[in-house]
């Protein structure tokens, strides 16, 4: 009998309507749309406006836009893996309000942090269910609302994220596609570097602590850009040698979309030519565990049966990986 793999099956995707420009920016924080441009790649983000909606809203949209194309029954889903940074609420899970609601009755469902590594670490971890026999199918949701932890008077944070979500369905494969190898990372030094201090167990929100307003993100941009650009790069090329993979080998390269100059510098390092590098950074921003799913949702339609892709990704913690896959469907 030959070897279970982990494939994906189906890609969904969703992201709110409301645009938020480079040039409404510029009316609400000292930048312009050249520099955001030019340092970043990033044109626009999408922002989930509506009162009482959290990032379990956009993994519901985005698992929908899957099941319908699907034509799936939500019932026969097994396990629903939301990854997120900005879950809905502390302590209740955001996976088990999504699953419920999209109607995955029979399937159990737990949150996965990793920041922005969140998806690419939920990608290993729905393949090893797979691969074990364990469960058929998996869906697993990148899925991030950070204008919920943005202040948007701080120009460092808030010309780059955005919000979103994607959707994939993992089920099994008897042709050898899917996941085939990864490298996966973490380093907890680099955490004082990108985090939202406050509002954690280590640190709960109080009168005094919400004044000094560090309860959003903060990130020391050019450490993380740094570390992003170096470690990214490292273990795709090492992911690449390990399994044989020249550059001519390989059809993509899905990078998390944080910052244009940071994938560039990856592709560069695998010399891949631009046509192969997916890039929706200039329409989304960073919607950090929904950049990779997002991804797949716009570039679904040229990927072919057998391409080679390498996933890559950098985030807070710092936590950061590479995944070697063979997409399993034309569409
Ligand atoms: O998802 C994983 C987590 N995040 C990332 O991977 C993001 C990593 N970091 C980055 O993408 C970049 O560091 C940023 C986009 C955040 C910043 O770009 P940079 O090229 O590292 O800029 P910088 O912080 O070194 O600042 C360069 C200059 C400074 O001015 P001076 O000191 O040279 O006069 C900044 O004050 O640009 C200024 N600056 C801005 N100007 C206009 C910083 N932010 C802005 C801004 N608009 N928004």
């Amino acid at each position: 009998m030959s070897k279970i793999t982990a494939a994906i099956t189906a890609v969904g995707g969703y992201v709110p309507d409301f645009v938020l420009t480079n040039k409404v920016l510029e009316t609400m924080v000292e930048t312009n749309d050249e520099w955001i441009t030019s340092r970043t790649g990033i044109k626009e983000r999408r922002i989930l406006k509506e009162e009482g909606k959290g990032t379990s809203f956009l993994a519901i949209k985005a698992a929908e836009d899957l099941i319908e194309k699907k034509g799936l029954d939500p019932k026969e889903i097994d396990l629903v893996i939301v990854c997120t940074a900005t879950p809905d609420m502390k302590a209740a899970a955001t996976a088990s309000y999504t699953a419920t609601q999209i109607g995955a009755v029979n399937a159990f469902a737990y949150d996965l942090e990793a920041a922005c590594s969140s998806f690419l670490f939920g990608m290993s971890t729905a393949s090893a269910y797979i691969e074990s026999g364990r469960y058929k199918k998996i869906l697993l949701i990148g899925a991030d609302k950070n204008s919920s932890f943005i202040n948007y008077k701080d120009r460092a944070t808030c010309i780059i994220f955005g919000d979103g979500a994607g959707a994939v369905l993992f089920e099994p494969n008897e042709e050898g596609l899917g996941l085939q190898d990864e490298l996966l990372r973490s380093n907890g030094e680099g955490r004082e570097f990108l985090q939202a201090t406050y509002g954690g167990s280590a640190y709960p929100i109080n009168e005094d602590t919400f004044k000094e307003g560090k309860h959003y993100i903060f990130q020391d941009g050019k450490t993380v850009f740094k570390n992003a650009v170096f470690n990214m790069a490292d273990v795709t090329e090492r992911v690449m040698k390990k399994n044989n993979l020249k550059n001519d080998d390989i059809q993509w390269l899905a990078a998390h979309q944080a910052n244009k100059r940071i994938i560039d510098a990856t592709a560069n390092r695998i010399n891949l030519e631009e046509e192969k590098v997916m890039m929706n950074i200039q329409k989304y921003g960073n919607t950090t565990s929904a950049t990779l799913p997002l991804l797949l949702y716009d570039y679904e339609s040229q990927l072919k049966k057998g391409d080679k892709i390498i996933f890559a990704a950098f985030g807070g913690g710092f936590t950061w990986g590479s995944i070697y896959f063979k997409w399993a469907y034309n569409s």
